[in-house]
């Protein structure tokens, strides 16, 4: 083997050990992982998710762990942060411990890397994160806490699922909301008696980036939609706030406001017209 085969090769080995591969797919559409959008189907966010008029800088993840489908997400490769994460919330069987597992990394999001100079330019890399300078660390989307087993929880450990988050925010309100919507999940959110939300949560991209590489969104939202069978309705709740630092001596409370009022400050903060929930999360009345 030649030096310069010899240097390549290690070169792949360290670059393989040091960024875990999700084995995901990268789709044209979210048909394979529609279950995980309340009546199979995703948001609209005119002219930004659409099939035919889909530019270039957004991906359609369907996240695939141990051969199941996990989760979907829709990606910005320019922004290197996701745009939303739908997932399924059904309670938890059996409690587990927060995964210690590597970071992973979407190989078909890059090409194959033969540019040793510069890998990873569609996503964001574990790497990224290291700066500390911006006091955010990695803001799951899709949280750990509301995955249904160990498996699932694990799925959520992919860098296609982070968002630079401010470290108190994170630790602090969004960490309240996120169990405070599981209780609320948990307690009436029932469908043929077992537990089960449809749940969006994504971020509006803002105006500085980690590392130089990494937007670091303004705001964090998310949005459920269920049956709730103490009320004979389907239900639905909406949370955002803005990503910025807090003080653990004032307890900031986030914005919980109407699936409506959410999808008007969506669509201002994006200049297009959003839709989370078909039928905004309500069965359409039958005239017989
Ligand atoms: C999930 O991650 C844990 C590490 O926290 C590991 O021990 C376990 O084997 C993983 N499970 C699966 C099914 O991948
Ligand atoms: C479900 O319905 C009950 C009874 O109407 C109501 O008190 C409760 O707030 C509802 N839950 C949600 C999440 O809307
Ligand atoms: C919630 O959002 C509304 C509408 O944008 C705004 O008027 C209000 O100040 C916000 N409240 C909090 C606590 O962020």
């Amino acid at each position: 083997m030649n030096m310069h085969l010899f240097i390549m090769s290690v070169l792949t080995v360290l670059l393989a050990m040091s960024f875990p591969f999700a084995i995901s797919e990268v789709l044209e559409a979210f048909t394979k992982c529609k279950e995980f959008f309340y009546k199979g189907q995703p948001p609209v966010i005119s002219g930004i998710l659409e099939t035919h008029s889909r530019n270039n800088h957004y991906k359609i993840i369907c996240q695939k762990y141990h051969k199941m489908y996990k989760f979907a997400t829709f990606y910005n490769t320019e922004n290197r942060i996701p745009v939303f994460a739908a997932y399924k919330y059904t309670g938890q069987s059996t409690p587990f411990k927060r995964p210690r597992i590597p970071w992973m990394v979407e190989p078909q999001l890059d090409p194959p890397v033969d540019d040793m100079t510069l890998p990873y330019a569609n996503q964001a890399i574990s790497e990224d994160y290291n700066n500390i300078r911006d006091h955010v660390n990695r803001g799951h989307l899709f949280p750990c806490g509301h995955a249904a087993d160990e498996v699932t929880a694990n799925s959520t450990f992919t860098l296609t699922n982070i968002v630079p988050q401010k470290i108190s925010f994170n630790a602090g309100s969004w960490n309240r909301m996120e169990k405070e919507i599981k209780d609320i999940m948990n307690k009436y959110c029932y469908d043929n008696n077992e537990v089960l939300a449809h749940v969006l949560t994504g971020a509006i991209p803002g105006k500085s980036k980690l590392n130089e590489r990494v937007n670091i969104p303004s705001y964090l939202w998310t949005a459920f939609c269920c049956y709730n069978s103490t009320g004979n309705a389907w239900v639905s709740q909406a949370y955002w706030a803005p990503n910025v630092g807090e003080d653990k001596n004032k307890v900031k409370t986030i914005n919980k406001t109407s699936l409506q009022e959410l999808q008007e400050f969506l669509s201002q903060q994006l200049m297009t017209k959003v839709q989370l929930f078909n039928n905004n999360c309500a069965k359409k009345h039958t005239t017989n």
